[in-house]
């Protein structure tokens, strides 16, 4: 695809190479992220980040990626704040934000509602996730975090073998994931969830179809003993129509240290886009975990920072410029890692 000036809507707009050009970006952008060096690239530009759903993660970390290359982040969180509850139409407010911004990033509850928006923006948008359809960012730092845990044990992403776990038919997060393994090869996924939150027939036809091995269950030990990850979700709640229906799933696959260590090949990698429900009826993934060296939820978090710094790069096509603009930092926080 062409980046430049281009919405991320959707995993459909990539194919490989697209892939492997913002990998290669994000890690070129270590050392920013990393406080070592310090790039003013995109001084002067302004980043509307729009989130009309609750976000700790991508909203920050959408803000801080965005500040780390020089711009300035101004935002609008939840419905009660916008003149969308005095009735504004998404076009409306489209076409006022994107003459106050040079990108959007947008957080919507309902499917499509950041494509439309897109539609009548005069900047790219970059979609933070649109209700249960799909959050692209967050698919693409997974792949990223899945690709170097596995880099570190000589491994490569096509043969890769993956658990997802959880609510697959609200999860936007493994949605997008799906789709973005649809570009590789022979991949082996294990589908892991109450039947009524089966991951989406379309997904899973699209993985067939790319020839990778998929497998539907609902027994978490045996389909987390023989995987390279085992991806865990928390149950949507705010998709249900009650709290009531939601507490019926919340807790039905719980991970911990234990039920790791009895069931897990050595090194099985544990991923969650977080938040993780860590309420005692839910629990997916124990607190219990936090000492395991697999426990990859926070490198996850980490390297968000970066495949958003990469996004903006790449739309606003300032990757030749980064390093030009960059300096040593005058000060140095010895303890940031990546
Ligand atoms: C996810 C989301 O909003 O879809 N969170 C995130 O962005 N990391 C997952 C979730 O809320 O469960």
């Amino acid at each position: 695809m062409i980046f430049t000036g281009s919405h991320i809507l959707s995993i459909a707009q990539f194919d490989r190479a697209d892939i492997q050009r913002i990998f290669e970006v994000a890690d070129a952008m270590a050392p920013y992220a990393l406080r070592r060096r310090v790039t003013r690239v995109l001084e002067g530009a302004i980043l509307g980040n729009m989130f009309f759903e609750p976000s700790t993660r991508t909203r920050i970390s959408f803000g801080c990626a965005f500040n780390l290359l020089g711009g300035e982040v101004r935002e609008t969180t939840g419905f009660e704040s916008s003149a969308i509850t005095k009735g504004e139409s998404l076009y409306d407010t489209a076409r006022v934000l994107s003459g106050f911004s040079d990108v959007i990033c947008m957080r919507h509850p309902q499917e499509g509602s950041v494509a439309e928006f897109a539609d009548a923006s005069r900047v790219p948008v970059l979609n933070g996730g649109d209700g249960a359809n799909e959050h692209p960012s967050q698919a693409l730092l997974d792949l990223y975090t899945i690709r170097k845990e596995l880099a570190s044990k000589g491994r490569e992403i096509d043969g890769l073998r993956i658990a997802l776990i959880g609510d697959l038919k609200y999860g936007r997060t493994v949605h997008s994931l799906c789709k973005l393994l649809c570009l590789f090869n022979n991949i082996h996924i294990t589908l892991v969830s109450p039947v009524e939150l089966a991951m989406p027939g379309s997904i899973i036809e699209q993985m067939r179809e790319a020839g990778h091995t998929v497998v539907v269950t609902d027994d978490l030990a045996q389909s987390i003993s023989s995987v390279d990850i085992a991806y865990s979700t928390r149950i949507q709640e705010e998709r249900f129509a009650t709290k009531e229906e939601a507490d019926l799933y919340r807790g039905r696959f719980r991970l911990n240290q234990a039920i790791y260590t009895e069931y897990c090949e050595p090194n099985t990698v544990i991923m969650h886009p977080l938040p993780r429900d860590s309420r005692a009826g839910a629990n997916e993934l124990d607190n219990d975990l936090n000492q395991n060296p697999n426990l990859a939820i926070f490198r996850q978090a980490d390297n968000g920072v970066l495949v958003r710094m990469a996004l903006f790069a790449l739309v606003l096509d300032v990757v030749d410029q980064v390093d030009q603009c960059s300096r040593e930092v005058n000060w140095y926080n010895s303890l940031r890692t990546l």
